[in-house]
């Protein structure tokens, strides 16, 4: 594999990835009312438009993209999986930042949107946003087959809900001690569901799409899951280690609120070992696919050397 090459291509990838998704968002976002819906009140797709457009790496739509590539699946019904991904992961940080839960003021180089509007707004705009990508998953465009997007909104809702990314948002607060439970959480459980299955989805997605056989299904389920654990050392190394202008949110934020985290519990050194064996073990899963997986092999390195 010819590294270098693919590190140029894989920027560009990630950035043709990232503008059709700013693009696609735009127009599901757009003012007018679908059928049956009655108005798109101003101020609320306002709102979601802040909190989903003019940011973020698009890394969970560039997953779905790349692991569909992986079996042939043209960009536009993988596209369209990843708007609805990005919808969810979108209103779950816009949640996540609320004064109520981390609290946090910077998202994306920008006052976070409870900020920048009210608590009420940013709360509805993440409900609309949620519920968008559920209506997003049943478009024809996504699949021909109906079976095939069923099995999709399926995978998304179990990723997204109550043993996924919700679940494991309370599993993160209760590990700060605030419902008063003193017992340490188990931070790779609560990895798993908070961050790790909206990613592992992403993956998981390509092979709906690609009608992957079982072996195939499973080895990008796993190469899913080792990505997810890394995203997420990353994200907690950088919480200590990165700078805030250019992650766009800010540092320090998880000791100031006493979270549990990989770096609480390896500490910098142990969280950066683990890092690189999940590396390996995503270079691994994906040895079935060959030369055909090379740019999720560039997208693991990317995600633990990520400095934004
Ligand atoms: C940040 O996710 C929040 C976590 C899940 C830890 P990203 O780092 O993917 O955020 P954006 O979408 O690029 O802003
Ligand atoms: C957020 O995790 C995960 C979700 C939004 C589901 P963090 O709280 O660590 O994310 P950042 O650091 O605020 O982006
Ligand atoms: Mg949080
Ligand atoms: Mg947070
Ligand atoms: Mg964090």
């Amino acid at each position: 594999m010819n590294t270098g090459t693919l590190s140029i291509d894989f920027g560009k990838r990630l950035d043709k990835t990232a503008e059709a998704t700013e693009a696609l968002l735009a127009e599901l976002l757009s003012d007018e009312p679908l059928d049956n819906e009655i108005e798109r009140p101003k101020r609320l797709i306002e709102a979601m438009r802040y909190g989903s457009l003019n940011g973020g790496k698009r890394l969970r739509p560039f997953l779905v993209v790349e692991s569909a590539a992986v079996f042939g699946v043209s960009p536009k019904g993988a596209l369209l999986a990843g708007a609805a991904l990005e919808c969810i992961h979108c209103y779950s940080l816009v949640h996540d930042d609320l004064p109520a839960m981390d609290n946090s003021d910077l998202r994306r180089g920008r006052p976070t949107a409870h900020k920048a509007y009210d608590d009420a707004t940013a709360i509805l705009a993440g409900d609309a946003l949620l519920t968008l990508a559920f209506d997003i998953t049943t478009r024809d465009e996504i699949h021909s087959d109906a079976s095939v997007r069923l099995a999709l909104t399926r995978a998304l809702a179990r990723a997204s809900g109550i043993g996924g990314m919700a679940g494991g948002q309370i599993l993160d607060l209760a590990g700060e001690g605030r419902f008063g439970d003193k017992t340490p959480p188990d931070v790779s459980k609560l990895q798993q569901m908070k961050t790790g299955a909206l990613l592992r989805f992403a993956c998981q997605a390509g092979a709906i799409l690609g009608r992957a056989s079982q072996k195939e299904y499973a080895a990008l389920d796993d190469y899913g899951r080792a990505f997810g654990e890394a995203f997420q050392i990353a994200d907690d190394l950088l919480d200590v280690e990165g700078d805030a202008a250019a992650l766009g949110k800010n540092t320090g934020q998880d000791a100031a609120l006493g979270k549990t985290t990989f770096v609480t519990l390896l500490g910098i050194d142990g969280a950066k070992k683990r890092l690189r064996d999940l590396l390996a073990r995503a270079d691994a899963t994906l040895s079935m696919f060959g030369e055909k997986a090379d740019v999720l092999r560039a997208a693991a390195r990317f995600v633990a050397e990520r400095k934004s």
